[in-house]
């Protein structure tokens, strides 16, 4: 960690970072929008964990937009790779060792409810203590919101862009799910689903990290529609959608 952490700030500016963004597969474009812009690749980080998945180009770029700098990490690495789940949220633990308070996770999903189709945003449901749901259920989880939650939510109308809620399933892969696994996780009430977030989430709160996470539902859940799914089309539409998702993170950041 100190080694990183030393390697990390002899090349940027870490200071006075207001927030920091890990973008999910396929939406690493977001740092075009950003200027004054510093990147490390994290291949030449020491210790730093690797992303073997395509679309997932993994670098650090600290930049402005509208003067606010944030910090931006793509490629995240995940448990279907081979990684452990330490290694999957150290780059959370980065972020803290940098003091930066605020992250917001994107990622891309499958969805189960039929609520939401492809293409939609979704504001994932996150309780501060993992019992919260069990004794509240999902839907009052919400209800816990932080600043950075309402933040995303009023940017999102500030835009007239709609952002779902929904809760979602962590599975850790690495093939997508089974038609079976998803009623199972559609009994369980859960609402997305994918191979990534909860860890950094669970981290974020262990850290005291405000955290925020937003799915980019890139396709129906196995089962859910009868097309055959593929990683091509979870990189299609999230090309499709990656406009919505700068437009909302532009507001919330930069204003
Ligand atoms: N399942 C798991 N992970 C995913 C999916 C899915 O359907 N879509 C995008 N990531």
């Amino acid at each position: 960690m100190n080694k990183t952490v030393k390697y990390i700030k002899s090349k940027i500016d870490t200071t006075n970072i207001e927030y920091a963004i890990v973008l999910g597969s396929g939406l690493a474009f977001f740092t075009d929008s950003l200027s004054d812009k510093e990147t490390i690749n994290t291949s030449d980080i020491p210790n730093f964990p690797i992303s073997t998945v395509r679309g997932h180009s993994g670098s650090i770029v600290v930049g402005k937009f509208n003067g606010k700098k944030i910090m931006v990490l793509s490629g995240r690495v995940h448990l279907y790779e081979g990684y452990t789940y330490e290694e999957v949220i150290f780059p959370v633990d980065i972020i803290s060792e940098l003091g930066i308070s605020k992250l917001i996770l994107t990622n891309a999903a499958g969805c189960i409810n039929e609520k939401f189709h492809p293409g939609d945003l979704v504001m994932i449901t996150i309780g501060k203590d993992p019992l919260e749901k069990l004794n509240n259920g999902i839907e009052d989880v919400y209800e816990t919101s932080n600043n950075l939650n309402d933040q995303i939510k009023n940017a999102a109308e500030n835009i007239s862009l709609t952002l779902k809620k929904g809760s979602y399933g962590f599975m850790t892969g690495p093939t997508f799910e089974t038609p079976s696994e998803i009623r199972l996780l559609k009994k369980l009430g859960i609402d997305l689903v994918g191979m990534s977030t909860v860890p950094e989430i669970t981290k974020s709160i262990e850290n005291n990290i405000q955290v925020s996470a937003i799915s980019l539902v890139t396709n129906f859940a196995a089962g859910i529609s009868d097309k055959k799914l593929t990683h091509q089309d979870v990189f299609d539409t999230a090309k499709l959608a990656q406009n919505s998702l700068v437009g909302l993170l532009q507001e919330v950041v930069g204003s």
